[in-house]
């Protein structure tokens, strides 16, 4: 049985005080939440308030982005000793606003993801195609060659410490969600690709789903047996809207 992760990616968004108000709302609506775990992704400067308001409560934090070396002079970048300061315990890796806007390629991400597990945090590595793709009917080709080279450099077993978040670009802050239907497809063609390399990782790696889930639409897409959780954007900068989403999945954990 796999538990629910509910993970916000809060992106480039609010202010200190708008933070911390979200945060304390958060914090409050999750006490009733008991199946589902739940972790947000603020922005490198917000980690540390999310540290000291989140520490002992059951909430998760995240940072949106790595940095591939360990230390030294790399002017703007945030290294991963210093995210596992700050009590990170999750990392989003390979969004595709970071593969289309700052040209992160597969090699990058998984460079990323490989600091990021070593250090001891879980990498949410995201997947998914772009408009055009689908038209062409290349959903499966391009997330298989973005798992494959995951897979060839750094091995199966990574995906021990990993959550995938596959995310049609098409459906991101577009207020256009895919089907639970079409999402379910290419969860369980995911769940295949990792099942070829190694069959107890497949079957214990949560695939999350990203793409304008929000409160109306993740009941339903949190019941397809291959989805397992959500990487919300928009949504997660309401709290209530985002704590809706948090209930979905515990409903869906206690039919299961
Ligand atoms: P969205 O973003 O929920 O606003 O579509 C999801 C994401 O980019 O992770």
């Amino acid at each position: 049985m796999r538990q629910p992760l509910i993970a916000g990616n809060w992106k480039m968004n609010g202010t200190r005080s708008s933070v911390e108000t979200l945060l304390l709302s958060v914090i409050s609506g999750a006490s009733a939440i008991s199946k589902t775990e739940i972790a947000v992704c603020p922005s490198f400067p917000f980690l540390e308030l999310g540290e000291r308001l989140l520490t002992g409560t059951t909430i998760k934090l995240g940072a949106q982005n790595i940095c591939t070396k360990e230390v030294g002079a790399y002017t703007g970048e945030v290294s991963a000793n210093m995210l596992a300061e700050f009590s990170c315990q999750y990392v989003i890796c390979g969004h595709s606003e970071r593969r289309e806007y700052y040209g992160e390629t597969d090699t990058i991400i998984a460079e990323k993801v490989s600091i990021c597990v070593k250090k001891g945090m879980k990498a949410i590595l995201c997947v998914g195609e772009t408009l055009s793709q689908r038209e062409q009917e290349q959903t499966e080709s391009v997330i298989e060659s973005q798992l494959e080279n995951v897979i060839k450099q750094l091995g199966i077993d990574i995906f021990n410490h990993i959550d995938i978040a596959y995310e049609p670009v098409w459906a991101i802050g577009t207020g256009k969600t895919a089907t639970p239907e079409q999402a379910q497809n290419v969860h369980g063609f995911i769940r295949q690709k990792i099942a070829i390399h190694n069959t107890v990782i497949a079957e214990k790696i949560r695939i999350l789903y990203g793409g304008s889930m929000k409160a109306e639409n993740a009941h339903d897409l949190l019941s397809q047996s291959d989805i397992d959780g959500g990487l919300i954007g928009g949504a997660s900068l309401i709290a209530n809207d985002f704590l809706a989403i948090c209930h979905a999945g515990d409903a869906v954990a206690s039919q299961n």
